[in-house]
């Protein structure tokens, strides 16, 4: 019998290649990144499997061309690239891959947030820069202390969650925003507030947005958010880049409206020397690695892998979207 094709728009581990070559016919795209969208129109149309990337847009029209196609597992715990609803539709399953980048996108969000108030990399690019011409005055590159502070997290899911365990170790109050309102037992576990979208917004020193990105997120952070934000505040995004309106943004920097932001995902990715980012002092640019740990990405593609196992032979993924 003619074994399933499985098409990678990225290579994956090795160990993972093999595990996939055992069962299927694969094939792996080696060229530009992201693939482009006619290469992977021409693959769709002879997979039976698609293992893809956060910056793979896997739309209706793409979806259309799969006419054998049984899974989509993509390697990320944000979907927001793959149109569900039509995968759906279609009878396509989706499997994503949350859990196991929890605590390593926690860990990122609260190293921007240390790094940023601490002024570590504005302090490390000072001395790169050969800057650093006197040691220790009393107003020399001062920052702010975490303990004590409020820590806003919008979006009380796993990473934010966990994002709260780290910031009670540090003496951080917590107040939080969801769509649902976590259990009292969990808030008190975490030590964490619930309070209106508002609120939060006007009264966080530090604001850490972990909710995905949707036609509701879209730009949600804007003009008129950053305005209602304390001039001492700081954004820390690990989320998804169009929650944030960058132009606003860099205003909001420039003018000091807010004090600082930490980043690892932008509206569109990556971003060269030239974004207007880079010529901001208070600002840290991280290359999306919020899931980016050997260990992390290593459990990442077991599970894209189970994934598609399941997903191929019309079971549910572990981890499914849609069905
Ligand atoms: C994801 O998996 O969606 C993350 O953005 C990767 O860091």
């Amino acid at each position: 019998m003619q074994k399933k094709r499985v098409f990678l728009t990225r290579t994956l581990h090795e160990f993972a290649l093999k595990e996939l070559k055992k069962k299927y016919q694969i094939e792996v795209h080696t060229g530009k990144i992201p693939i482009p969208k006619n290469i992977l129109k021409n693959k769709i149309k002879n997979i039976d499997g698609l293992i893809c990337f956060p910056y793979d847009k896997i739309d209706n029209e793409l979806i259309d061309f799969g006419s054998n196609l049984k899974v989509i597992s993509t390697y990320s715990v944000g979907f927001d690239h793959i149109d569900i609803d039509y995968a759906k539709k279609k009878k396509i399953r989706v499997g994503y891959t949350p859990k196991v980048l929890t605590n390593a996108t926690a860990d990122l969000a609260f190293g921007l947030m240390l790094d940023l108030v601490r002024r570590i990399s504005e302090g490390d690019r000072l001395i790169r820069n050969g800057e650093w011409k006197q040691i220790f005055g009393a107003y020399d590159y001062v920052g702010i202390d975490l303990q004590g502070k409020t820590l806003g997290i919008l979006g009380m899911g796993r990473i934010g969650g966990t994002l709260a365990k780290r910031a009670k170790a540090f003496d951080m109050k917590i107040i939080y925003h969801n769509r649902n309102r976590i259990s009292k037992n969990k808030e008190k576990t975490l030590g964490a507030k619930y309070v209106s979208q508002n609120k939060l917004i006007t009264q966080s020193d530090i604001l850490s947005i972990h909710v995905p990105h949707t036609s509701e997120t879209d730009q949600m952070f804007n003009n008129k958010i950053f305005k209602k934000m304390k001039n001492s505040s700081f954004l820390i995004n690990t989320s998804r880049g169009k929650i944030v309106n960058e132009k606003d943004l860099s205003i909001a920097l420039k003018n000091k409206i807010i004090s600082g932001a930490g980043l690892d995902v932008f509206e569109s990715e990556p971003i060269g020397k030239n974004h207007p980012f880079t010529k901001i002092s208070n600002i840290i640019l991280a290359p999306h690695i919020g899931s980016s740990s050997k260990e992390t990405r290593e459990e990442m593609a077991k599970i894209a892998v189970k994934n598609l196992n399941l997903g191929i032979n019309g079971k549910n993924p572990i981890y499914s979207v849609g069905f």
